[in-house]
């Protein structure tokens, strides 16, 4: 392994110029400078395979992956061929093109959850669907997310409900309701409070905690019992526990389902689909009042379809979740046995499951230490990894989990040096990472 990582010149210069030209220095939050140590790449130049490098020419194992977005690898040849050759076929037509026939049919064989299908370009886009169609369906206005998981949409029907909600009217806040997951009684409690006024009821099938007491088929015969429409949002759960949707591996199915992210390896395309007598409240043969569903500009436009079908197929072809879970068990294992021989095993946790862990530096407790982390992270960057999360791709094998054991010896030594030092604040460079969804910036 190569020395230390230090310079990052060219990278802050950037930086700094980028906060005067884009409003947070970055086009999504989860980018931005206030989520890494201040001693990380600021400024991305490429990417290939499991590797990534910033503009001074640093390279990176890349555990993040954009936002999980890919699951193949950067530029997976046999995504990037079909794209190439769609891009000469033509990337927006008048009329449907023959690759929204084709990847639609494809779909609904595929996945069981699948009786239509409607795409879109970002996983906010078909989760802000699936609430207006449950809305729709029911006439009802409500909607009930799942307080434990962090993320749903961009738009108002969630932002609404998170501190960071300055330009919503306060209205929208009175609709949207939380519960906690693995908690029924919670949630039958809610359907009580609110009766006959639920629409929706929102969550990732499996986040980090297993489902307790066969939660997911009460969650679904309690939805069944009260006329709520049960979405899973399968955006990061999609394809890593199961090709078909993590839903698919506990067999229990919702009504809607979103996929996203690394659908399409990183190219920009998502996936609403579900059942047919709620779908096609969208479509034009029916009586009822007509729902807006989804409809863009670019929602067909060739290149993304392109690349999801061509991800999709190359993930069945090499069992990709059979890979996820193999890898991610080889990272888990590494990462608990190396944390116990450095000693650090109560302040450096790997949590999830083992298709999708989380590292996590806590308190002796088990509560998140965000200094702690940061310092952290601080560390692996200067060895070569980035891990802000973990991706487990089609690209990450065994050279690469001995690439991150090394780092995370390092890492862990740091950890160590902190909390005997008594100042852990001290031993990164810059400010602590911070929650994206906060009130005010400091
Ligand atoms: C679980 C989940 N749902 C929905 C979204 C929204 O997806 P997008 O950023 O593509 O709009 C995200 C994004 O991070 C997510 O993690």
């Amino acid at each position: 392994m190569p020395g230390p990582i230090t310079d990052f010149t060219k990278g802050y210069e950037i930086q700094n110029k980028l906060h005067t030209l884009i409003p947070g220095g970055s086009h999504t939050y989860s980018k931005g400078e206030d989520q890494f140590p201040r001693r990380s790449p600021q400024v991305m130049s490429h990417a290939d395979g499991a590797y990534c490098w910033d503009v001074d020419g640093n390279k990176f194992l890349d555990w993040a992956m954009g936002n999980r977005v890919i699951i193949l690898g950067h530029n997976y040849p046999a995504v990037n061929e079909a794209v190439k050759k769609q891009i000469d076929l033509g990337i927006n037509f008048t009329r449907p093109g023959i690759l929204e026939y084709e990847l639609a049919e494809y779909l609904v064989d595929l996945f069981p959850v699948a009786e239509m299908v409607k795409f879109g370009k970002n996983g906010s886009d078909v989760t802000t669907a699936a609430i207006k169609l449950a809305r729709a369906f029911t006439g009802r206005d409500y909607v009930a997310m799942c307080s434990d998981h962090p993320f749903f949409s961009i738009h108002d029907w969630f932002i609404a409900s998170t501190p960071m909600n300055a330009g919503i009217p306060e209205e929208h806040r009175k609709y949207s309701l939380g519960f906690r997951y693995n908690d029924i009684e919670g949630l039958q409690r809610l359907f009580d409070e609110h009766p006959g006024k639920i629409a929706a009821i929102i969550l990732e099938p499996v986040k980090n905690e297993e489902p307790k007491d066969d939660y997911l088929q009460k969650l679904r015969d309690l939805c069944t019992k009260e006329g709520a429409i049960l979405i899973f949002d399968e955006m990061i759960s999609g394809l890593r526990f199961d090709l078909r949707g993590a839903h698919h591996l506990w067999k229990v199915y919702p009504d809607l389902a979103t996929y996203g992210k690394c659908i399409s390896n990183g190219f920009s395309f998502s996936l609403l689909a579900g059942r047919r007598d709620i779908m096609e409240l969208g479509g034009l043969h029916h009586d009822k009042p007509r729902t807006f569903l989804l409809s863009q500009t670019h929602s067909s436009e060739t290149v993304g379809l392109a690349a999801a079908m061509a991800t999709l197929k190359e993930c069945e072809r090499v069992d990709i979740s059979k890979h996820t879970w193999g890898i991610g068990k080889k990272l888990v294992d590494g990462v608990r046995a190396l944390a116990k021989e450095e000693g650090v095993e109560n302040f450096v946790r790997i949590i999830g499951f083992d298709c999708n862990p989380q590292i996590l530096c806590t308190t002796e407790n088990g509560v998140y230490y965000p200094e702690l982390h940061t310092s952290f992270h601080e560390e692996m960057i200067s060895w070569g990894v980035l891990i802000p999360w973990i991706t487990i791709t089609y690209s990450h094998g065994d050279r690469e989990l001995d690439m991150t054991f090394d780092a995370l010896r390092h890492g862990m030594r740091k950890v160590r040096r902190a909390l005997e030092s008594g100042d852990v604040n001290s031993s990164f460079e810059g400010e602590a990472v911070k929650p994206v969804f906060r009130k005010f910036n400091r």
